[in-house]
């Protein structure tokens, strides 16, 4: 059994049927958290549930399938999880809906904004940059009064925000990375803090279709983000907030600190602020 870093934190993982969400389950579990697992995918998530009371046992899992871009949905997420398990200290907002959802084969024939409609860009929205809010929003006010919370958001690499044939990926995730890094500051002191994680590059799951001659097992896996998301749920991570995380960096054969320390810098583009012209007399 993997050390019990997490014995007593409760989590909520969303879109942690497949993927990295899964592979973030297991890794909890595994460290000693009971985890509320949100899937949209009924079917799916049943699987992943059984593969995480296998390792944690069946009073360490709640599977909960439910569609985040239901505005109703992140406070039942919250509330049956706080019901179930009788506190939360860490979500994870993972689910995320890319150009695969419109065109399979959008790598090589990618999806022009004109070839979207309205339903596309609202859901693309809704799930990559406002469920996150909605979390956010719901678990606030629990993890403020008990002085401890740790809210963790899936973005994407930067360029991918920007990346043509993305629209349906891109401004939603841009918004979520912004929200981190608003979330962090008013979260100071509180004992909250907000960090993104990315993986770094392209990963082998449902999201990243099968393409060319690219050999799956040359892309990263998603098991990469094991160590940090339970280094980041810890208190070990306490003052670290408004990061963004590259799991494809961190380092497991150093101290933490260090490899955080490395694998990390601010959250969204600070580096690009501070450009307002500002009436002198706000300064
Ligand atoms: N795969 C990559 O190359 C890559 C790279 C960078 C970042 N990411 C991000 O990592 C996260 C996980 O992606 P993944 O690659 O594991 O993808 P995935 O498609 O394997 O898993 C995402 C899960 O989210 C679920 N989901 C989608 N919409 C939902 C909704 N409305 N309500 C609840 N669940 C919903 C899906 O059913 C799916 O099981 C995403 O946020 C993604 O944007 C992925």
């Amino acid at each position: 059994m993997a050390d019990q870093t997490l014995k007593g934190k409760v989590a909520i993982v969303t879109g942690a049927g497949r993927g990295m969400g899964k592979a973030m389950s297991l890794a909890f579990v595994a460290a000693g958290a009971r985890v509320a697992m949100n899937e949209v995918d009924a079917d799916v998530l049943a699987e992943a549930a059984n593969e995480a009371k296998a390792i944690g046992g069946n009073d360490a899992v709640l599977p909960l399938a439910a569609d985040l871009t239901k505005e109703e949905t992140a406070e039942r997420l919250v509330a049956d999880t706080i019901a179930q398990f009788g506190g939360l200290h860490i979500v994870v907002n993972n689910a995320g809906i890319g150009p695969e959802t419109i065109r399979a084969d959008h790598f090589i024939n990618p999806v022009k904004f004109w070839e979207m409609d309205i339903s596309h860009w609202r859901r693309g929205i809704a799930v990559n940059g406002t469920a996150q809010f909605l979390m956010a929003l719901a678990s606030v006010k629990h993890m403020t009064a008990q002085g401890w919370g740790r809210i963790i958001n899936v973005t994407t690499s930067l360029d991918t925000m920007l990346r043509p044939g993305f629209s349906i990926y891109g401004p939603g995730k841009a918004a979520n990375e912004a929200f981190v890094a608003i979330m962090a500051q008013e979260l100071e002191g509180t004992g909250v803090t907000a960090n993104v994680l990315i993986p770094g590059g392209p990963v082998n799951t449902r999201m990243f279709p099968p393409i060319g001659n690219i050999k799956r097992e040359e892309l990263i896996q998603p098991d990469v983000m094991a160590v940090p998301i339970v280094w980041l749920a810890s208190d070990a991570s306490a003052g670290w907030t408004g990061r963004r995380f590259i799991a494809g960096f961190w380092d497991a054969t150093i101290p933490p600190e260090e490899a955080a320390a490395k694998a990390s810098n601010p959250a969204a583009w600070p580096q690009l602020g501070g450009n307002a012209i500002m009436p002198k007399s706000a300064s």
